[in-house]
């Protein structure tokens, strides 16, 4: 299984309020970004990393992971203006040898190597895609306006995170047509892919606030 990862980091992050890319927030003296590349880097799992920067930050993130030893890393593309835009970018720059691609966002700076080997696990078994998960806590409802449409059962929903876990040729099919989603996942569910979910980690939280940035910066 020859794999490589796509790092999503072309948002802009505005609710961070940094006036800078979310992924050059500053995490532990060294831009978030980092954290996740690091951690790709160490992974035996992954054979190379394309990076989607954010437009403009292609030079700054070369740079920066040269400044780490990320030599995984082949190239660095200037996002789009979605995150599904992003990562079909950087999938055109995906080998043709992949076999499997790992998405992961960078605005998830801890990712545990455990959950990278979770994903990979279901495609030897002849899953399409995998995607960890985390259980809601809080009751979940659908609102128009102010109304209160409908309430979910609970016991089904789940929270979606990253890294999500690809055979190749499904993630490009998925993505083929310019669909657009909040996850990869989602499109390959929609091509008629057959997704599995697997355990989750908190530590995996997605830094959207300064408070994220905080907390994910106290678990480090
Ligand atoms: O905006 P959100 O926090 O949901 O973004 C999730 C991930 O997707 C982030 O790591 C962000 O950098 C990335 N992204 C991207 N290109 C965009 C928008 C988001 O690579 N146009």
């Amino acid at each position: 299984m020859s794999v490589w990862a796509v790092l999503a980091a072309a948002g802009s992050g505005e609710r961070l309020g940094e006036g800078r890319p979310k992924a050059f927030a500053p995490l532990g003296g060294l831009p978030l970004l980092a954290e996740s590349l690091e951690r790709l880097e160490r992974s035996e799992w992954i054979e190379g990393i394309v990076i989607a920067a954010p437009p403009g930050w292609e030079e700054p993130t070369i740079l920066l992971a040269e400044e780490i030893g990320a030599g995984k890393v082949s190239v660095c593309v200037p996002g789009g203006s979605s995150r599904s835009r992003s990562v079909s970018l950087a999938l055109d720059e995906v080998p043709a040898g992949a076999s499997v691609v790992l998405v992961h966002d960078a605005a998830r700076p801890l990712l545990p190597d455990e959950v990278i080997e979770r994903v990979l696990a279901p495609l030897s078994a002849g899953w399409d895609g995998a995607v960890p998960v985390l259980a809601v806590t809080d009751t979940i409802k659908r609102v128009r306006g102010d109304a209160v449409v409908e309430t979910l059962p609970r016991a089904e929903l789940v929270v979606a995170q990253t890294p999500q876990a690809f055979v190749a040729a499904v993630l490009r099919g998925a993505l083929a047509g310019g669909a657009e989603a909040s996850d990869c996942a989602s499109l390959v569910e929609a091509a008629g892919g057959r997704v599995r979910a697997v355990p989750g980690d908190p530590r995996l939280l997605k830094v959207t606030t300064r408070a994220d940035l905080e907390l994910v910066s106290s678990w480090r």
